[in-house]
């Protein structure tokens, strides 16, 4: 009998795959780094069973129309708007994700660039690199405090629940807003909700990890940075349309917010002449909420496992819905 294909679209480690080499055929795009171009992409995805996917793969409709043998797309994210779910679902693939694993790790982060950007930790640390450490003096880099202040959570989902644990142990004062409340997450004294607009007028940080979506598309726009503290830091490790960039931008020149602390961007790789690079008061990082080694290797065999459960007819870990 044949082997089923799968199409994996980076290159991953030889000890991830080894284990599947017995049941399946497997294709992986040969780069660590860049992304499979959509014509191999396309190409690969009409032969295979199965395709394991980066956030940087657009699956469309358009590719999803010329897929006949293809069963499960596993995401390595918990992120998935890089895919039309509703068109593969149509079609009877299942979509699965990487949540859980990387809870902590990307709340880790998410909380580091809070951190970095109230602190000033990266120009503080590029001060001594440029050779500007001439002398102590009271009010050198002097940032802002994290402990005591107010914390608003927008998206209160696994990472945010973690991010809201971390903010307890700073002694912060947690908000959260969501679409749903999450009743379990007050009982248990991590947040108060309040509503949108009382949130993002009364936080000295406001947070945004919901996932991407046509009602979140810019939730975070220049009305919603002028309703802000002067003194308000925003944090984005979600995706970075959450947010309209020219907007954040012209709201830290313009000093009515303090500054910002990005993970992800509306078009992701950011160039060095970007213009929100100009502003020392944001601290900017490349999508690496995720990224530590276990917690990479982690998802790498999530996705690895969901693929071979929908290929065995069994029911993947973790399917989108
Ligand atoms: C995700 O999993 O969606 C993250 O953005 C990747 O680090």
């Amino acid at each position: 009998m044949n082997k089923p294909y799968v199409y994996i679209t980076r290159k991953l480690p030889e000890d991830q795959i080894k284990p599947f080499k017995d049941d399946w055929e497997i294709g992986m795009w040969e780069s660590e780094t860049e992304p499979v171009d959509k014509e191999t992409l396309k190409k690969e995805a009409r032969r295979a069973d199965g395709l394991l996917t980066m956030l940087t793969e657009k699956i469309d409709e358009e590719l999803l129309n010329d897929v006949p043998n293809l069963k499960v797309i596993a995401n390595m994210a918990v992120g998935y708007d890089n895919v039309n779910v509703e068109a593969a679902e149509n079609k009877g693939i299942i979509v699965t994700n990487t949540p859980d694993v990387l809870t902590d790790t990307t709340a880790d982060l998410a909380f580091g660039i809070l951190m970095a950007a109230a602190r000033r930790i990266v120009e503080a640390a590029d001060y001594i690199r440029d050779n500007k450490w001439d002398n102590w003096s009271p009010l050198l880099l002097a940032g802002s405090d994290i402990h005591h202040k107010k914390l608003g959570i927008v998206g209160m989902g696994r990472i945010g629940q973690a991010v809201a644990r971390r903010a307890k142990g700073f002694d912060m004062e947690v908000a959260y807003y969501n679409r749903s409340r999450k009743y379990e997450v007050e009982e248990e004294g991590l947040a108060v909700y309040e509503s949108f607009e009382n949130l993002i007028s009364t936080s000295d940080f406001v947070m945004s990890l919901v996932p991407l979506t046509n009602e979140t598309e810019h939730l975070f726009n220049g009305d919603v940075f002028r309703k802000m503290k002067k003194e308000a830091i925003f944090i984005n490790a979600s995706r970075g349309k959450t947010m309209d960039e020219k907007a954040l931008y012209e709201a830290v020149k313009g000093g009515e917010i303090k500054g910002a602390g990005l993970d992800v961007f509306e078009e992701e790789p950011i160039s060095s002449d970007h213009p929100l690079l100009t502003l020392k008061e944001i601290v900017c990082v490349p999508h690496i909420g995720s990224a530590s080694k276990e917690t990479r290797e982690k998802m790498m065999n999530l996705s690895l496992q969901n693929i071979q459960s929908v290929l065995k007819d069994e029911e993947p870990k973790t399917p989108v819905h």
